[in-house]
């Protein structure tokens, strides 16, 4: 259990400090993030929009791809002069590229106004750091290999007041060829349903309505724990939770996905009809290069599932273009299979090559130029079959939890769907947290407008 600093030694530690903390990468970071926002606030410290005015920055990094990465040396090459002006600014850097072989080292080298570097199964000890850093003037690094106890309690600090993240499990056995997360994120292990039921009814009595149950692979949540619980009873057990409206999950793995998730999914109101089913590839011959287990029927088959089960149905994905070794005619089957599923959202992305994975070594890398113009062709049939299935829900009426006001006009509001697509439309502040009836009057690959409908609230 996570035990706060001494308040005496802690407040004063922070008080009238301002932190500044930037994320790369996925959920498990942004809640990663959540907590470390948690811990800073436990001390005293606030939260600043401008990196010139923190007395503590940290960055939480991510090492999925190298666009991420090089970014991340870019920013911190960046905070040398603050550092100058301030030199009393702590500057902290975490997250999944200090868990790789040799990074921590290298940062704390080439940046020696850097004070802290941990990694993922330690974040919730930054206190700590944080301390030693201030009274003892040194640079502190502790990275540990992996982790087997989850540290319950830390203190989290959500930015929406409404939807929240809830980690179910951490770290993934899956080892696809070009995947780094199983190195750095280390093996699965999951949060006993107490653990999460209790930070749920919490975040219900703050007022929270929607939550999203995280991990790299939420459909073996409950192996290992003493008494083993089924995803499926996880998500059950969520929805008769009193006060919970919306339950949103991801990342589901097409080879562990089941028919009692999908049963769970139809038999259960507030478990939303949206579904993240990252494919990677349409060729089967590179799926099984990339070690993901199934073969394109097997996907195509449980897509035909999955929309005959949950009519209405957002499906999203992960796309993977340019793997070692991918020919035209294994392209090609990609996009063929966008076309068939006609995903709701799909995310796109040119393959990296990342140290120590197996496709790393393979031959056949493929060139940049051809990475590039594959990615182009797929993007416009990824957003193509968007743009149709966001323009078919033009004149329906979708329930909406509104969000806030939309980022370009203050008479603009934008809240999602249960699907998890976001709309904007005319509204007022009194609308916030409210779910309202939208009609669908318009829509792009990414969005959709409307208009609200009267009800009765
Ligand atoms: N190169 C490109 N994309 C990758 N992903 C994971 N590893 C790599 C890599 N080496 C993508 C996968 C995964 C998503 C989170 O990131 O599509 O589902
Ligand atoms: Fe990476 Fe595969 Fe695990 Fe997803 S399932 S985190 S792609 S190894």
């Amino acid at each position: 259990m996570y035990k706060p600093l001494e308040s005496d030694k802690a407040k004063p530690m922070g008080q009238g400090l301002k932190y500044f903390i930037e994320t790369w990468g996925c959920q498990m970071n942004e809640e990663d993030s959540e907590k470390l926002a948690g811990m800073l606030k436990g001390m005293g410290y606030e939260p600043t929009p401008f990196k010139h005015q923190a007395d503590c920055i940290i960055f939480n990094t991510c090492c999925v791809r190298e666009n991420a990465e090089l970014k991340v040396y870019g920013n911190l090459g960046m905070l040398k002069k603050l550092k100058e002006k301030n030199p009393e600014m702590i500057i902290a850097v975490c997250g999944c590229m200090m868990q790789q072989q040799g990074v921590a080292e290298h940062i704390l080298k080439r940046y020696p106004y850097v004070d802290i570097v941990f990694g993922t199964h330690n974040a919730w000890k930054f206190p700590e750091y944080l301390f030693q850093a201030k009274r003892d003037k040194v640079q502190v690094r502790e990275i540990l290999s992996d982790e087997q106890r989850i540290v319950e309690g830390v203190p989290v600090e959500r930015e929406s007041g409404l939807s929240a993240y809830v980690t179910i499990m951490y770290g993934c056995d899956n080892f696809c060829s070009y995947c780094i997360v199983p190195y750095v994120r280390g093996r699965e292990k999951s949060r006993t349903p107490q653990a999460i039921l209790q930070e749920i009814r919490e975040l219900i009595a703050q007022g929270y309505v929607e939550f999203t149950l995280l991990g790299q692979n939420v459909n073996s949540y409950g192996k290992g724990l003493e008494e083993p619980v089924s995803f499926a009873q996880l998500l059950r057990m969520v929805n008769d939770l009193p006060g919970v409206r919306r339950i949103r999950f991801m990342t589901s793995h097409p080879k562990d996905i089941d028919l009692e998730v999908i049963r769970a999914m139809k038999e259960s109101e507030h478990i939303t009809e949206q579904i993240h089913l990252p494919v990677q590839s349409g060729s089967s011959r590179i799926l099984n290069i990339m070690n993901r287990k199934y073969d394109r029927e097997t996907y195509l088959d449980l897509i035909r599932t999955v929309r005959r089960e949950l009519p209405g149905v957002a499906l999203s994905t992960d796309i993977i273009v340019g793997f070692p070794g991918e020919t035209e005619e294994d392209f090609s089957e990609t996009l063929s299979l966008c076309e068939e599923v006609g995903y709701d959202l799909a995310f796109t992305f040119i393959y990296s090559n990342r140290n120590n994975t197996p496709a790393d070594r393979m031959p056949d890398q493929i060139s940049d130029e051809v990475k590039h113009e594959r990615f182009n062709r797929l993007v416009e049939v990824v957003n193509r079959k968007a743009m149709e299935r966001n323009e078919a829900l033009v004149g329906q009426i979708h329930e909406v939890l509104v969000e806030g006001p939309s980022k370009t006009n203050e008479t603009v509001f934008s809240g999602r769907t249960r699907t998890g697509k976001l709309v904007n439309f005319p509204g007022d502040a009194t609308l916030v947290g409210q779910f309202i009836p939208v009609r669908i009057t318009r829509a792009n690959s990414f969005n959709l407008y409307g208009e609200a409908v009267e009800h009765s609230s």
